[in-house]
This record gives structure tokens, C-alpha cells and sequence, in this order.
């Protein structure tokens, strides 16, 4: 069963903080974005062109599933994993960090990292609306909420330990 789950929108910084807070913790790290693309053999924005949203959806409900059972360490979750209610149930048994972060930082976060199939259009209006939509079920699922904004990564991680 997974130590730490970690959600929040894209460009919380979910992949970093959650690789430095394994590393602290000297427990191992596992991205569920990575293992559906291993899954797949191809990326994930490959993912959405080939097969669409749904088809991605459902190989996330069961990346996640598979993960939550196996991983003994701290497991990043892709921002939109929340939605399934699947997820959300599952994770009502795990210690869930909710990464925040202000849509100004994560526009910039995620400009760096083009591999985003739902930002290619529009990503300031975009991120907004995802945030705003997903808001609730990141709180309905966390343990601690924890805002990332203009932070290091070394005192999140130190905050993050702290509190569990
Ligand atoms: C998604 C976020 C991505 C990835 C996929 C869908 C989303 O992960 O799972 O592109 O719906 O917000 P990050 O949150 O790591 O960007």
C-alpha cells in the first residue's frame, strides 16, 4: 500500500517534490503517468491523439488501482486522476499531500513542459478552469494541503516530512 499519494493540478510540481520527499523519507518513488506510458508503450500525449481522453482515463483508473496495492513509497498521481470517483474512494485509505499552487506559477511550471495534451490550447484558460473543477475533489481527498507558490522544493519537502 502506498506511503504518500500526492495529487494536484498540473505544475504543482507533483513528479519533483514527490521524487525529493521519497529520497528524504529513503523510501522509493513511483510516477503513475510513467507506468500508464510504459503500459501503452508510446507517451501520453500519444495516448490522447491515438485513442482519446476516455481511453486514457481508463488506463489511469486501473494504473492507479495497481499502484495504490503495490507501491510501498510515495506515488505521484497525474492531476486529473481525482476525477474518477474509483480513485477517490481508494484514496479515502492512503496519506494524500494536496500540492496547491497559484495559476500564474503553474502557467509558467507548465510552459517548461510541453508534454501536456489537455494545454495545447489556451493554457492560461484552460489550467484556470481545471483547477477550479478539480478544487473540491483534491480537498475531498487530502490529508495535508500544502501551497507550492514561490517555495523550494528542499523546504517543501522538510514541511511535507514534518507533517505526516
Ligand atoms: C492530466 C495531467 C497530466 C497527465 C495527463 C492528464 C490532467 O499529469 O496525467 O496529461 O488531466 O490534468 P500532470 O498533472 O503531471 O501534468
Amino acid at each position: 500500500m502506498a506511503l504518500v499519494v500526492i495529487v494536484g493540478p498540473p505544475g504543482s510540481g507533483k513528479t519533483t517534490i514527490g521524487r525529493a520527499l521519497a529520497a528524504a523519507l529513503d523510501v522509493p518513488f513511483r510516477d503513475v503517468d510513467a507506468d500508464i506510458a510504459d503500459a501503452a508503450g508510446k507517451p501520453i500525449p500519444d495516448i490522447f491523439v491515438d485513442d482519446g481522453e476516455e481511453h486514457f482515463r481508463a488506463l489511469e483508473r486501473e494504473a492507479v488501482r495497481r499502484a495504490v496495492a503495490e507501491h510501498d513509497g510515495v506515488l505521484a498521481l497525474g492531476g486529473g486522476a481525482v476525477l474518477a470517483e474509483s480513485t477517490r474512494k481508494l484514496l479515502a485509505d492512503c496519506t494524500v499531500v494536496h500540492l496547491r499552487v497559484d495559476l500564474g506559477e503553474a502557467v509558467k511550471r507548465t510552459e517548461i513542459d510541453k508534454g501536456r495534451p489537455l494545454l495545447q490550447v489556451n493554457p492560461r484558460a484552460t489550467l484556470r478552469r481545471l483547477m477550479d473543477e478539480r478544487l473540491p475533489l483534491y480537498r475531498e481527498v487530502e490529508t495535508i494541503a500544502i501551497d507550492t507558490t514561490g517555495r523550494e522544493v528542499d523546504d517543501l519537502t522538510d514541511e511535507i516530512k514534518a507533517r505526516l
